[in-house]
């Protein structure tokens, strides 16, 4: 448990791996980060059931502030090093700017680093998150390691012609 008073808003924060419990919470708190896809409550009850070793969720009065859901990427080429894909990041608006998604980064990728052996971290950010591109940059500073960005999803690999492009970040 990490205590850190600041203000009135964050007292106690609990971060934790989910359980199928937090599943509906964690929708929820998604659908209050923008401009983060909103998946399915499906989709995020099988991340905490099935994923939740190498997820974290950052907890505050029973309510839930935070969120890193990742996943061991299958391999594509068959001798490549274990990578861990890091999905979305989620820190709800009353909890930013307290480096509460640092925290969550740095215990995840500890924790993993131990369970799962991975080498490498990859995620995808669109041009426009310029929120989660420092974040990352500040990661890869503060553990000393490279970072390289290059073009990923296309917009019109969405089909819909709405979403931004996403770039593929790959850290260490
Ligand atoms: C992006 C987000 C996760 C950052 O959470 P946070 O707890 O406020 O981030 P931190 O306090 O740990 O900040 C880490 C670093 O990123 C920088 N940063 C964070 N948000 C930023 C923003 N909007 N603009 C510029 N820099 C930002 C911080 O200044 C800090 O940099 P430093 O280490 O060089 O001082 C949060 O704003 C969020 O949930 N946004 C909506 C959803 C989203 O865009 N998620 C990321 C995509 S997966």
């Amino acid at each position: 448990m990490n205590t850190r008073v600041i203000g009135a808003v964050i007292d106690h924060i609990v971060l934790r791996p989910p359980k199928r419990r937090d599943g509906a919470d964690l929708h929820d708190l998604i659908a209050r980060c923008p401009p983060l896809d909103l998946n399915s409550r499906y989709a995020y009850l099988l991340l905490c059931e099935h994923h939740g070793a190498t997820c974290i969720v950052a907890e505050a009065g029973g309510e839930l502030v935070g969120a890193v859901t990742a996943y061991i990427r299958p391999a594509i080429e068959p001798e490549e090093v274990s990578t861990l894909f890091i999905w979305q990041v989620a820190v709800a608006p009353h909890a930013q700017g307290q480096r509460l998604a640092s925290r969550m980064l740095d215990q995840l990728t500890a924790r993993c680093a131990v369970t799962h052996r991975f080498h490498k971290i990859e995620t995808t950010i669109s041009p426009s998150n310029i929120g989660s591109q420092k974040l990352f940059d500040s990661y890869a500073k503060r553990f000393n390691i490279g970072i390289t960005a290059q073009p990923y999803f296309a917009a019109s690999d969405f089909g819909d012609g709405k979403h931004e492009e996403e770039w593929l970040y790959q850290l260490g």
